[in-house]
């Protein structure tokens, strides 16, 4: 039968008739002893986050909650909302639209982070290897840089200087806690103004990804991560959305329609 059973091998749960165990603990205690958090932590990383750890991983989480309903993922499921499915669909509506180009700048930026700790090895600062790395970004055309830019937030994002201070706090607790990853995200910062001559802000994107590689997060869960943090801001918009009872809600007042243009 090990086919049958080995069909969905996990390391997450272990389930039985009244009893349910993840990554060896039982329900019973982490309902008593886990945050939130703490619990999106044992159950994707599979171990107990140290203090330090679940601080950081908090206040990412918590700084990517919402970005209004200029955000096409948040307006996505106000609109949802109002053409009478249930708030589970309006959520996942948001979530569909977070791709490469809204909300997935995150896990890009990480991969960044993360080539130019490569390239350290061949250099003898993060500046050099950072100059190094997005030499050969910008010389293949690449004109946009993950992480860093932000249509309404300029020069800075308010999200960003706080979250690199917890990052460095976080980190000088937590020897496991990879500063490196902050001096990399500010380096890039730093580079990307020296090419442009002027400050470019490092956005949410930019700042999380310093922090989830710090904590030694793979690219493609910080995009999940964000994801699970902006649920958050969806499923919040698409309650209040739900109590105007508006029906069929589009994405202008009616008044306003779109340019007809057959040329
Ligand atoms: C978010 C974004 C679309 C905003 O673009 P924008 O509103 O056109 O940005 P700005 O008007 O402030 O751009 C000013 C200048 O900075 C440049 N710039 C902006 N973001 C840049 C970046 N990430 N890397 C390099 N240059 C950038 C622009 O090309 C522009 O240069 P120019 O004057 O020579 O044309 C853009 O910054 C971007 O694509 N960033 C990367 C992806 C990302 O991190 N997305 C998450 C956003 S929260």
């Amino acid at each position: 039968m090990s086919d049958v059973t080995d069909w969905w091998k996990t390391k997450i749960i272990r389930m039985e008739p009244g009893e349910i165990e993840f990554r060896g603990q039982p329900i019973q205690d982490l309902i008593q002893t886990q945050t939130f958090t703490q619990m999106i932590w044992l159950m994707v990383m599979g171990q107990t986050p140290s203090p330090a750890q679940t601080r950081l991983l908090d206040a990412a989480l918590v700084a990517s909650v919402d970005h209004g309903p200029q955000a096409p993922s948040i307006a996505a499921s106000r609109m949802a909302i109002t053409c009478g499915v249930g708030i589970n669909n309006a959520i996942a509506s948001g979530v569909n639209m977070l791709g490469d180009v809204h909300g997935g700048a995150g896990e890009q930026a990480l991969e960044l982070y993360q080539q130019i700790l490569t390239t350290m090895i061949h250099h003898q600062s993060i500046q050099d290897a950072t100059d190094d790395v997005l030499a050969d970004r910008t010389g293949t055309g690449e004109k946009f840089i993950p992480g860093f830019g932000h249509r309404f937030h300029k020069p800075e994002d308010p999200r960003a200087q706080p979250l690199m201070a917890i990052l460095r706090q976080c980190a000088d607790e937590d020897p496991s806690i990879d500063k490196r990853f902050a001096d990399i995200a500010e380096a890039v910062q730093d580079a990307i103004e020296r090419i442009k001559g002027t400050r470019i802000a490092m956005n949410i994107d930019g700042a999380t990804a310093a922090i989830y590689g710090a904590l030694g997060v793979p690219p493609t869960l910080a995009r999940g991560l964000f994801c699970l943090s902006r649920s958050v801001g969806l499923t919040a918009h698409a309650y209040e959305q739900s109590l105007n009872c508006e029906r069929n809600k589009g994405p202008t007042p009616p008044s306003y329609r779109w340019t007809y243009d057959q040329t």
